[in-house]
Parts: structure tokens; sequence; C-alpha cells
């Protein structure tokens, strides 16, 4: 071993011993009299004091010639420090170092390996081993593995058994477009990389698995964002001879175990909230329930009067915002272009503020009197001090501005403190929903989510009625697991095909093998999974999932550092027997 002990260890108890440490350098102070080596690896700094009239000739010139990132190996005496430092756990003690051996050079960094780095994105992207280096990229991760391991305690104390699924399969239909794979001994034929593990979990069931899970990679070839990589991890889970409820109190257990194992938070028992409430009153599938703020619906409350705005508006809604009636006319104006950019896509917004004296004041007092501002006031249960925000237009859109809105409007009040967590269910989501551009209906979840057996009749003469099987979890307003109760009968299965606009033919062709299986005795089942990126992010307290990734790619969904995608030789395309339209590299 190059190392006795690491760099986070040493503490006064270990003074007088002779220990090797290796690591990085991560600076030198050199006072002529006395140098310092700050020496660093995973686990902390420790400090190497060198007194150099007291030091030979060739371990000064040896620490002299040394620069930043320098991986090293010093052996010496631990020493306590005259002054101490409380900044890091091996602050009293330093080593006098009797030799120093240099075991690689570096070059300098393009960045400062400190936790307020230099380095902007693409940099750090670049050289995302040096990034590797720094503290706060090495914790997520470090938190990342913690939430892995202590996910596999309880879903193995509970009888799951992690089974690998293949990553060269066929196109499973998760709603996002393929990565395609070409097959060099099948020409002209091409794996997909499986967006989940679905089919084969399913199918793990009918094989008599019972309780499956797998930490696992899924590819998804769609735009990206701060909460979406195109290559990312699910906590990917099936069970057998189970009902809604069954997997819903499964997985919360498991939530709640992380919380507590891992961050030592006590959650509550998780709400549930249908999909229906979810869109009435918070205009979202994935509310952030850490702050109230409900949408209060206006249309009884305002039409009827001279502004036409409000009368020719499908939906006319608000939100309350407390304590906010002191905002200036600038702060309204920043909404008003907030809710008008378009992304959001609202025409405008409309205020009433009920000011501490009991006053009301609106930006439409050309239309509603004071009496008619107390009725709003009303509805809304606004109290003095109170800010009243109203959207109008189509139904859909409103709603969808509002929530932005009320987002905005949370994180201005201070109301979504990342330190809190507020888990919920949203439950009996639609089991389709209408494409106008397909002109077909499409499956909300995916294709082998079951309807409510109570709304079945519905699929013949109302399909947009019938509510599934399906469940999210919803923490801090981000959806990180989604799953539900699957079909597991060949006739309803092929039902739902044909709803979904699938010939008898394509269906048998693309799901052949899963409709089949149902004909040789499938258990009930159903599932879940996690997106364990977005999972450990939000327990990391961070929105970009990014960070919590080792070698992530960037927003165009290029992996900067190892230069990918990138053209491949035309041997390899001609083996593949794959035709390009542009030319393949020489
Ligand atoms: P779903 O498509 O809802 O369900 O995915 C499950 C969870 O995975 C996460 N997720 C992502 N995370 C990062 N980047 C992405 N591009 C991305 N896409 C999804 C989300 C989401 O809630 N097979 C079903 C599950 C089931 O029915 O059991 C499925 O994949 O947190």
């Amino acid at each position: 071993m190059l190392r006795s002990h690491t760099c986070g260890e040493l503490r006064i108890t270990h003074v007088g011993q002779v220990v090797t440490v290796s690591g990085w350098v991560q600076g030198i102070r050199d006072k002529g009299s006395l140098l310092w080596i700050d020496l660093r690896d995973r686990y902390g700094i420790t400090q190497v004091t060198i007194e150099t009239e007291n030091a030979s000739k060739e371990l000064v010139d040896i620490a002299r010639s040394l620069g930043r990132e320098f991986v090293i190996s010093v052996t010496g005496k631990v020493a306590e420090r005259y002054s101490k430092s409380d900044k890091i756990a091996t602050g009293d003690i330093e080593i006098t170092p009797e030799k120093i051996a240099i075991l690689n050079s570096a070059i300098t960094p393009p960045f400062t390996i400190e936790d307020d780095t230099d380095g902007g994105d693409d940099i750090r992207m670049k050289y995302r081993y040096l990034d590797l280096r720094r503290n706060s990229v090495r914790k997520n991760l470090e938190l990342r593995h913690r939430m892995a391991i202590e996910t596999r305690l309880y879903l193995d104390k509970l009888n799951f058994l992690e089974v690998e699924t293949p990553v060269l399969i066929k196109s499973t239909p998760e709603g996002a477009r393929d990565f395609v794979v070409p097959s060099r001994m099948n020409q002209g034929e091409f794996y997909a990389l499986p967006q989940s593990p679905q089919t084969f979990k399913q199918l793990l069931m009918v094989g008599g698995f019972d309780r499956y899970y797998q930490i696992v990679k899924c590819f998804r070839d769609e735009d990206l964002r701060a909460d979406r990589q195109p290559e990312f991890t699910q906590i990917d889970c099936e069970m057998a001879f189970v009902e809604q409820e069954d997997i819903l109190n499964t997985f919360e257990g498991l939530v709640r175990h992380l919380f507590k194992s891992v961050k030592n938070v006590d959650i509550p028992e998780l709400t549930r909230m249908t999909y229906a409430d979810a869109m009435k009153y918070y205009g979202n599938d994935k509310p952030d329930i850490r702050f109230e703020m409900k949408f209060v619906e206006l249309n009884d409350v305002v039409k009827g009067k001279e502004f036409k705005v409000f009368n020719d508006a499908g939906l006319v809604v608000g939100i309350c915002a407390k304590g906010a009636a002191e905002y200036t006319r600038k702060q309204l104006d920043e909404l008003t272009e907030f809710v008008k950019r378009p992304q959001i896509g609202a025409t405008g917004l409309v205020y009433a503020r009920y000011n501490a004296d009991g006053t009301i004041k609106s930006s439409v007092d050309k239309f509603y009197n004071e009496e008619e501002l107390k009725k709003w006031a009303l509805a809304f249960n606004a109290q003095p001090g109170d800010l009243m925000l109203l959207l109008a237009g189509d139904e859909n859109k409103t709603r969808k501005a509002l929530s932005e809105l009320r987002l905005e409007m949370g994180t201005r009040l201070g109301l979504r403190d990342k330190n809190k967590f507020a888990c919920h269910w949203v439950i009996d989501f639609p089991l389709l929903e209408y494409n106008e551009e397909s002109n077909r209906w499409h499956a909300m979840h995916h294709p082998f989510t079951s309807p409510k057996p109570e709304d079945i009749a519905l699929l013949e003469t109302d399909p947009g009625k019938v509510r599934a099987n399906a469940y999210d979890m919803v923490i801090n307003g981000v959806e990180v697991g989604g799953g539900s109760i699957r079909i597991f009968n060949k006739e309803l299965q092929a039902k739902m095909f044909g709803l979904l606009g699938f010939t008898k033919e394509d269906a048998q062709s693309q799901f052949g093998f899963l409709m089949n299986a149902f004909e040789f005795g499938a258990p009930p089942h159903g599932g879940i999974a996690f997106g364990f990126d977005r999972l450990c992010s939000l327990f990391g307290g961070a929105e970009v999932i990014r960070d919590f990734i080792a070698f992530p790619k960037n927003n165009s969904g290029r992996d900067v550092m190892i230069d990918s995608p990138s053209p491949i030789a035309k041997e390899q395309l001609d083996e593949l027997g794959v035709a390009l339209q542009i030319p393949a590299v020489k």
C-alpha cells in the first residue's frame, strides 16, 4: 500500500506515529523558513509542514518542485499543530515529512479544484475527471451510492430479487424515441436500447419471479432539460399478486426508508390526490405541495360585467398570494412579463391588492367596483394584506400558465425550501389522452396499464373518461416515480392496442411475445419505476440531475469529454450494412 492512512483520517490521537499518506497537491505555501503542502484525497485534506532549515536539502528541493495536482506520497511523523484549524477534520495535526515521493507530475488544471471553482460548465464537463476531484461533485456521488445501497437493503428485506434485463432489445413504447443499434449479423435490422425494462419485468412476473427490482440504465432520445438525460437510471420494480394499494404502500415505504436512513428525515404517510384534483387545484399533474396557494375558479364571480377579456374566456382562475399586497408596481409588472413569456403563454395578468386598511384595488377597477372586488376576496378567502392574481383564457392553457405563476410566486415568497420535503401520490390518471396531431388516442402512461375495472365499459363509449390504475409519486413538484397495475389478460391487452390504433398484425408483430405470454398463466401484477437520478438530486437539494451522474451528457446530448456521438469509419458502416447520407470518417 502506498499509504497507511487517508488524508481525512489523522487526529490528535495519532500524534507521534509515523504514517504514509498519498494524494494530490491541493496547494503549496512557501514562506522561506516554513513550507506547507495541502495534500488531498477523497477523504479530506492533510497539512504537511516543512521547517526548511531543519529538513534535508533533498526534501526541500522536492517540495519546492511540486505543482498543483501532483500526485505524491508523504511519509513522516504526525505532530500537533501550533495553530489549529477547525475548518477541516484533520485541523489539529500536521505531518512533518521524512520522505516525499513524487508518484506523478501534473500539468496545471484548466480550472481550480475547489468548492467555488472558477471553471464554467463546459470546461468542467470536458475535464470531468478533474471536476470529480471537487468535494461537491464527490459528495453527490457518495449520496448516490448510499441511496443505491439503502434501496437494495430495503427491497432485499422484502424478498425482491435484482434481475438484469437485456440492453439490446426491441423498441419499448414509453413514448419517447428509441436509440437504435444496427446489427452486423442481421443486416438491415436494428436493436433498440430500452426506454425502460417494462416488458421484461412483466415477463419476469409470468416467469414466476414475483418480486423484481433493478437499478438500471434506460435510454430515451428526447429533448433534454434540467431533470432529463438521454441515458438515466431507474429503480425499476414489479410485483405479482398485488393491487394498487399494495404497490403504493410498499414503495412509499421505500422512499420513507431512504429519507430516514440517508437524511435522517421522517416523512409522514404520503397523502394522495387524484389527477383530476391536481389539475383543478394546481393546473399540473405533479403539484408542489410544500405550499398551498390553490387555484380558485372565478367564472361565476367575475363574468357578466363590461370586461371583455373575462367574458370571452373559457376559464377565469386565480391564486391568492398571502401577504403580497404590498408588491410594488414594478414587481407586478415583472409578474405580468413573466406570464406573457412565450413559454408561459398568458395574454395578461389581472391583480387585486387587498390592502391592510381593508380597501381593495385592482388593475381592472374600471370594470369592478369595491363591492364586486369584495366578492373576489370572498371567493379567494383572501385577508387584508393578500394579493389576488387572475388569469383568463382557454381552460387548459390558462391552468398551465397559472401553474407556472403559482410556482414563481412560491419561489418569490420563499415557500419552496429545498430542505423541506412534501411527498405525495397522484392517482387515478386518465388511461388515454387524445392527440390532435396524430388524430388518435395515446396511452397516458404506457399501453400495458390497466383501466379501473369500474371504467372498462367506458372504453367502448367514452375512452377519454376511463381512469387507469396508474400512479405517480411526486416530491416537491418533481415526478420522481410512476407506475401502474398492468393488464394481464390477452383480450383486454389486444383491445387496448386496438384503441391505440394498432392493427391486429402490428400488435402481434410488436407485442406478440407479451400477449402470447399472457396465455400461459400470467399472474395479476403491477409495478413502478423511480427516476434514480431525480431522486438523488432531490435528496442533494439540487434541481439539475447532471450533477449526480458521474459522466453526464450536456444539453445537446453530447459527452464533450469523450467527444461522443461521433462519426464512425466507413469500413465499420459497411460491415454493419448501414448506408449513410453523410460522409463517414475515412
Ligand atoms: P416513466 O416513463 O414514468 O415510467 O419513468 C419512470 C421515472 O423515470 C424518470 N425519468 C427520467 N429521469 C431522467 N431522465 C429522463 N429522460 C427520464 N425519463 C423518465 C422519472 C419517471 O417518473 N416503465 C415505466 C414504469 C412502470 O410503469 O413501472 C416507466 O418507465 O422520474
